[in-house]
């Protein structure tokens, strides 16, 4: 055995995901959000492309995207409109203290389909989700759909051909840490093993 098998199965059956409304006002630090994409960057990637980027806004930082988020929810709405979605995205963009905007850039050769981009960087944000879970820090992929707005993807610095995958709110939840379930194995394998 090459690590703990009982500490690994903990934390990943512990990271949860937690409402930016959960969180408490304790600040995220950068050292924390360093670690946390350091572990993403060592999630799998065919070719090596390495497809993720990050942008990051952080305490003072945060100024600049809060107050875009419901300002993007109401520019591209449309007729689906809520005003409560609307309050909801302002108060995130108020109160948050950190936030990372997910990109994905592909492979410049073409030698690998997006879609294969695409898994690699969920599986970064599985690193990274799981580090924030080892510091007790909540985390929370959101994904309204503005952030597939090419003027939404530009504001976050991600070229023509990147793609804006998620924002990724952290922060250390108010409250007891949240419990989920899962269903069991047999919903969802096939065994052939004769
Ligand atoms: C690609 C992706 C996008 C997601 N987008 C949203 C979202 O827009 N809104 C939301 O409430 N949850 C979103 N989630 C989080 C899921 O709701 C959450 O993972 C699920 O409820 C299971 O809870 P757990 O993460 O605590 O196990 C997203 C998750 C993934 C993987």
């Amino acid at each position: 055995m090459r690590h703990n098998l009982s500490d690994i199965t903990a934390l990943m059956r512990d990271r949860r995901s937690i409402q930016p409304e959960q969180f408490s006002s304790r600040q995220v630090h950068r050292e924390q959000i360093e670690l946390m994409l350091t572990n993403a960057t060592w999630a799998p990637t065919h070719g090596m492309t390495q497809p993720w980027r990050f942008t990051v806004y952080v305490g003072e930082g945060m100024k600049k995207i809060g107050p875009k988020l419901p300002e993007w929810y109401q520019t591209f709405a449309g007729d689906k409109f809520s005003q409560k979605k609307y309050d909801t995205l302002k108060r995130r963009g108020e109160t948050v203290t950190a936030l990372i905007a997910i990109g994905m850039v592909p492979d410049p050769n073409g030698r690998i389909k997006e879609l294969e981009e695409i898994e690699a960087v969920a599986c970064a944000v599985q690193n990274l989700h799981l580090t924030a879970t080892a510091y007790g820090i909540g985390g929370f992929w959101s994904s309204p759909g503005f952030i597939y707005r090419p003027e939404v993807r530009e504001f976050v610095g991600l070229p023509e051909n990147g793609q804006l995958l998620g924002l990724f709110y952290l922060g250390y939840p108010a409250g007891e840490w949240p419990i989920s379930h899962r269903k069991p194995l047999e919903y969802m394998t096939t065994w052939h093993e004769d």
